[in-house]
């Protein structure tokens, strides 16, 4: 065994190796015309769907990239992974655990019998009503000052600029009363412990920022390589705030279908209802892949076909 993963730890592949491994996924994928795009947040639905990119960053900063990896999508529930890096850097994971939990509902991400069942506990941060509880407990004297913290500590993660798609912060915002619902039962519950219609609309245009797959390749290597940008460099969060985001990441990052997951390929992850999808190799690599036709549990088909395939490629799966 020991042997094993001391030859996981360094097995290397080389540059080409890594480019055909991305190569072959989107060839492979293009033509799957799997699943559909989301419409229940209408703009979604407009997208064209057969837009399909991969990108690979490596923890030494090199970035691999197939298909169309220039195209924006909003983060959605991708964006739950860094505003929960930034409740761990502030107060700490026992914060999250005591307020949130960190077990898998089982449930859909947007249940609220699951609030019910528990009382609003065991939510983990991942699924709505713990995504708006934990986006309730960024810190700051107001909006504006909650806002930056979350928008700068996506940028440091992207090592670039991010900014919100206005048009779907719009379309989610207008149409968003079951969050409505979501936060302030969550409130009710004392899970949320102020102004749960502000905590919803900050968590609404944080799942409406614009990324491209290279952006979110880039922020998962940043997991990937210890909380630490490999591009820039920059320490966004320590290595065991890294360690403690990816291991829920690996419970809950894909909801219900979390364990199907883990089964193919190993790694923690994360999806969005834009398409997108990130994997976190740790110490080797983090994927960002994006293709906005989805399964029935909300996961990108294609995303999750192109990562499954690189991490078998260049075997990544540790188990
Ligand atoms: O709150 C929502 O429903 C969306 N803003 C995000 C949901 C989502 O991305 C679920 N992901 N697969």
């Amino acid at each position: 065994f020991a042997d094993t993963s001391a030859n996981l730890q360094t097995e290397k592949f080389s540059p080409q190796q890594i480019q055909a491994a991305l190569n072959e996924a989107y060839a492979k994928f293009k033509d799957d015309r799997t699943g559909a795009n989301a419409t229940y947040i209408p703009i979604l639905g407009k997208m064209p769907s057969e837009l399909f990119g991969i990108s690979l960053v490596t923890v030494d900063g090199h970035v691999y990239t197939a298909g169309d990896v220039d195209q924006k999508f909003s983060m959605q529930s991708i964006s739950k992974v860094f505003t929960l890096a930034q409740v761990i850097k502030e107060s700490g994971l026992k914060a999250v655990e005591d307020n949130i939990g960190v077990d898998a509902t089982g449930d859909v991400f947007n249940s609220i019998e699951a609030i019910e069942t528990h009382k609003g506990k065991e939510m983990n941060p991942f699924v709505n009503p713990g995504a708006i509880a934990t986006t309730s407990m960024v810190q700051g004297k107001n909006r504006e000052e909650i806002w930056s913290k979350i928008i700068g500590i996506y940028n440091d993660f992207a090592g670039t600029k991010l900014t919100v798609l206005d048009e779907v912060y719009k379309s989610e915002a207008a149409t968003n009363q079951r969050n409505q619902a979501i936060g302030k039962l969550m409130f009710a519950y004392g899970r949320i412990k102020e102004d749960p219609d502000r905590a919803t609309d900050i968590y609404t245009e944080q799942c409406s920022v614009g990324v491209d797959a290279k952006n979110l390749a880039a922020m998962a290597a940043t997991l990937a390589n210890g909380g630490t940008n490999p591009v820039t460099h920059k320490a966004v969060i320590t290595a065991e705030q890294a360690e403690n985001v990816m291991a829920v990441m690996a419970t809950a990052g894909l909801y219900d279908d979390s364990g199907k997951w883990l089964v193919k390929t190993g790694l923690p992850a994360k999806s969005g209802v834009g398409g997108g999808v990130i994997a976190i190799s740790p110490g080797r690599f983090g994927i960002g892949a994006f293709s906005p036709r989805l399964d029935e549990a909300g996961n990108s088909v294609r995303a999750q076909l192109a990562i499954e395939y690189v991490t078998n490629a260049l075997h990544a799966n540790p188990y």
